[in-house]
């Protein structure tokens, strides 16, 4: 090997943007470090802030034994040739604030977020992590002109690592050899999927009662709620760093891993135009393929009203962000 090959732009290290350095972002640019997996641009619009963030991250290198280059910014153009962006950008949920209520102030965060970002790098997959998630991914996929499948929202791999949990600690086993699915959106309507939820392979029903998957499908779905209630002053972020980070990963890797995520309908469950919460194959390209599920009546009413919620209020933020348009 001669000297100008390893001077070659190929030896470039993966470079993934996240936009916003509050407590999700940050989380989630340590845990992308300690993977060891790429260099990170944490951006934010307060100035300083990202900038101190990446220095403490830097300086933690040496004692976590890996070499990734931490860039805290304001400033766009310090995200270029990203492999994937991350947008957790946004006003998180307080108590008594639904997602919902959210719509006004985080769509305008979004669509800059994505405006900017994807004009910086438009090979990039774009992960959205902005509450409320699915309105926020389809925002963000408009705003920034990328073929939809390059754009996945983090909802449900939260959710299912939530139910996930919940089935571990009723049951007493290892949260490893559990696998659940839930679908339709980051929100109230979600639809946890008992049936395709298994311990090593065995339906969760054979384990436990209708009463106690019934309690369990509940708590998942107010797990944000939960959180939110318990901590008073802010929302989760461990487990959506977690979460954002698992798909990063896949992503950055192109490993074919298959989870619960919001990716944009062309037909798939008879839907058209809408991000929303289904099993998809990752890969390098973003989401690689959409897995359509057998659903039964109950199922599907479930997660048609979860797609008709979704739908109306995308609806509503286009119309708000319109009536925003100065002139
Ligand atoms: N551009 C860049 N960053 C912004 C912008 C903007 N226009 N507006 C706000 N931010 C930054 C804030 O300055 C803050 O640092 O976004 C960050 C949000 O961080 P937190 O308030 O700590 O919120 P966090 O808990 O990280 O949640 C972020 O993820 O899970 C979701 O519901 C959650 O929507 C919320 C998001």
């Amino acid at each position: 090997m001669n000297s100008s090959s390893l001077l070659s732009p190929t030896c470039t290290s993966p470079r993934v943007t996240v936009v916003g350095a509050g407590k999700v972002g940050s989380t989630l640019a340590q845990k992308i470090a300690e993977k060891n997996i790429a260099d990170v641009v944490l951006l934010d619009i307060v100035a300083g802030m990202p900038q101190g963030l990446a220095l403490d991250l830097m300086e933690a290198r040496g004692l976590e034994h890996q070499e990734r280059l931490i860039i805290g910014t304001v400033d766009y153009k310090d995200t270029a040739g990203s492999n994937i962006v991350v947008i957790t950008a946004g006003v998180p949920r307080k108590p008594g604030l639904t997602r919902e209520d959210l719509v006004t102030i985080n769509a305008r965060i979004v669509v800059e977020a994505a405006q900017k970002a994807s004009a910086q790098s438009p090979n990039a997959v774009l992960i959205v992590v902005t509450n409320p998630l699915d309105v926020m991914t389809y925002l963000a996929w408009e705003a920034s002109g990328l073929p939809p499948r390059r754009v996945v929202g983090m909802g449900g791999v939260l959710d299912a690592a939530r139910f996930q949990t919940f089935i571990a600690l009723e049951l007493g086993v290892s949260v490893q050899d559990i696998q659940t699915m839930v679908i339709g959106d980051h929100g109230q309507l979600m639809v946890p999927l008992p049936r395709y939820c298994t311990v090593r392979g065995i339906p969760i029903a054979e384990l436990m009662s209708q009463e106690a998957i019934a309690r369990l499908v509940e708590r998942t779905r107010n797990g944000g709620a939960e959180i939110v209630q318990l901590m008073q002053t802010g929302s989760a972020f461990f487990a959506p760093a977690a979460s954002a980070a698992l798909m990063v990963e896949a992503i950055l890797q192109n490993q074919p891993r298959v989870v619960p995520a919001a990716a944009y309908l062309q037909g798939e469950y008879g839907l058209n135009n809408i991000f929303l919460g289904v099993p998809c194959q990752l890969s390098c390209r973003g989401v690689e393929k959409v897995i359509e599920l057998q659903l039964t009546d109950e199922e599907r009413d479930a997660f048609m009203r979860s797609a008709a919620s979704v739908q109306k209020n995308i609806s509503q933020a286009k119309e708000l962000i319109a009536a925003s348009v100065p002139g």
